[in-house]
């Protein structure tokens, strides 16, 4: 490893340091965003170290296990990349920050239980960097994070102990991601990159350096803020128009209207973007960033009222589909209680294992509290334990003792199934959360059906 120190301010010193792949990378937090971007960086010949405090995590990364078997073609560039040594992971910050230019933060952002954003990850990396950031390094920040959060926290803490002085010697700045997962690869390098600095040279620095490792385009942004504005914007922009349709759905199936139907002919429309039903949204992003602007609102004074109403919508899906569950059971007389009930799918968006905040828990959740005996099934988590519940491992064994089936989310495997394995249940009631059983099919084969906002059968 060289032990020249890259002046990160000085552009031409950088793109200097890419051709001769003498920059020197440190990825901290190398969890689903991190280790690919660290991966990439890699690949593109630059030395590079992953740092994370899961010790487990870093072991398997260092001992050959690729641990995200859910993102198409990485595996190969791990490989790759650990037998010619260009990355390796650590749990040594002390060590990893000091011998590197530059510095990505891919830490995650959650929230608590009362729906306030945590940045305490980001937090403790920063204040950490302010004793160990070599001078002339420069920071960037993947995270997604609110509109100001670099320049009122971020620059503040770093320059705590009047060791570093941004713009002067340290450089910071942000490129938020919005990889898809199970799609990382692809996204990486066909999505467009916001970039926002410090002032107008970083941000072209990190253009260049972008440039370099993933080829894609770049959008400049005035500031750190406008960059963390538009990623969020892209992702509330999702949520709303998601209740939107959640709610309509909701009344044109009491008005015996297919909502598919409305939506495949309304997206003819050139200015028309389509969203689809279902049972909530989860996942590390969308309702997070929701709440991630309401708090910024909230802490400048300014009122969100329909990303407001979106959440409330959206939270309230899981104890929609338990009300058409409860339905199609009076229809054939039965109750809730000590019904066996399956849950097809707990994952919160298709063919991805990842079940943060899915709204799978909060159905489960509901149905456990009114006596049904909750099964799961996910091709993702076969032999596993997930909300207390052993999930089951062969799907056409269980189906003759389960009384219904929920399908929560849309895995590819689901829609290959023949409708015929329904017909096996005890009772057969089918309650089609995302929109891939034709109710008329359903019907023709005698089953109980009930698809979120497709009208009654
Ligand atoms: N997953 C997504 O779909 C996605 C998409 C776009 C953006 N993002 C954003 O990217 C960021 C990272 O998300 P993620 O999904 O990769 O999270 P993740 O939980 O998969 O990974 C975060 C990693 O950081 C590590 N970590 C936590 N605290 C640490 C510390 N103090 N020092 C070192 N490592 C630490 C964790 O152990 C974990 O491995 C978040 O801001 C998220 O909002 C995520």
């Amino acid at each position: 490893m060289s032990n020249m120190k890259i002046n990160m301010n000085n552009i031409e010193n950088v793109l200097e340091s890419l051709n001769s792949k003498t920059l020197r990378v440190c990825v901290i937090g190398i969890g689903r965003i991190g280790l690919p971007t660290a991966l990439s960086f890699a690949k593109s010949g630059l030395e590079t170290i992953g740092v994370d405090i899961n010790e487990n995590l870093v072991q398997n990364i260092n001992s050959g296990k690729f641990p995200l078997k859910d993102e198409p073609g990485y595996e190969k560039i791990f490989n790759d990349v650990i037998n010619e040594k260009k990355f390796s992971a650590t749990t040594n910050i002390d060590e990893a920050v000091p011998n590197s230019d530059l510095i990505l933060l891919s830490l995650p952002t959650p929230m608590n239980e009362n729906n306030i954003p945590d940045y305490s990850a980001l937090r403790i990396v920063a204040s950490k960097l302010s004793d160990i950031l070599s001078p002339n390094s420069l920071v960037i920040v993947e995270s997604t994070i609110e509109p100001g959060f670099i320049e009122d926290e971020m620059v503040e803490i770093i320059s705590d102990n009047d060791r570093l002085d941004v713009e002067k010697n340290f450089f910071i700045g942000v490129c938020p991601e919005n990889a898809n997962p199970g799609e990382i690869l692809h996204d990486f390098t066909n999505l467009p990159r916001l970039v926002g600095g410090i002032n107008q040279n970083i941000s072209k620095v990190i253009q260049k350096i972008y440039s370099y490792v993933f080829g894609v385009e770049l959008i400049e942004l005035p500031d750190c803020k406008t960059a963390n504005a538009v990623k969020l914007t892209t992702n509330v922009f999702r949520d709303i128009n998601i209740a939107f349709i959640n709610e309509l759905s909701i009344m044109f199936e009491k008005l015996g209207i297919d909502t598919i139907k409305v939506l495949e002919a309304a997206k003819k429309k050139y200015n028309f973007q389509i969203h689809y039903p279902g049972a909530g949204v989860g996942g590390p992003c969308l309702p997070i960033n929701s709440y991630q602007f309401l708090n910024t609102a909230r802490r400048i004074g300014s009122e969100l009222n329909i990303i407001e109403s979106s959440r409330r919508i959206n939270e309230k899906m899981p104890d929609y589909v338990v009300e058409l569950l409860l339905d199609a059971l009076k229809e054939c007389n039965k109750t809730i209680k000590n019904s066996h009930i399956l849950l097809l799918g707990v994952s919160y968006k298709p063919n991805v294992k990842d079940i943060q905040l899915t709204p799978a828990e909060h159905i489960i959740t509901k149905l456990q509290s009114l006596g049904a005996i909750v099964h799961i099934y996910d091709p993702h988590y076969v032999s596993n334990t997930l909300f207390g519940i052993d999930t089951e491992e062969n799907l056409e064994k269980i189906i003759s003792n389960m009384d219904s089936t929920i399908i929560v989310t849309a895995h590819q495997e689901f829609k290959k199934i023949e409708i015929s394995l329904f017909k096996r249940m005890k009772t057969p009631i089918l309650i089609d959360t995302r929109g891939i059983i034709e109710p008329e099919i359903a019907k023709q084969n005698k089953l109980i059906f009930r698809g979120l906002g497709r009208g009654h059968f």
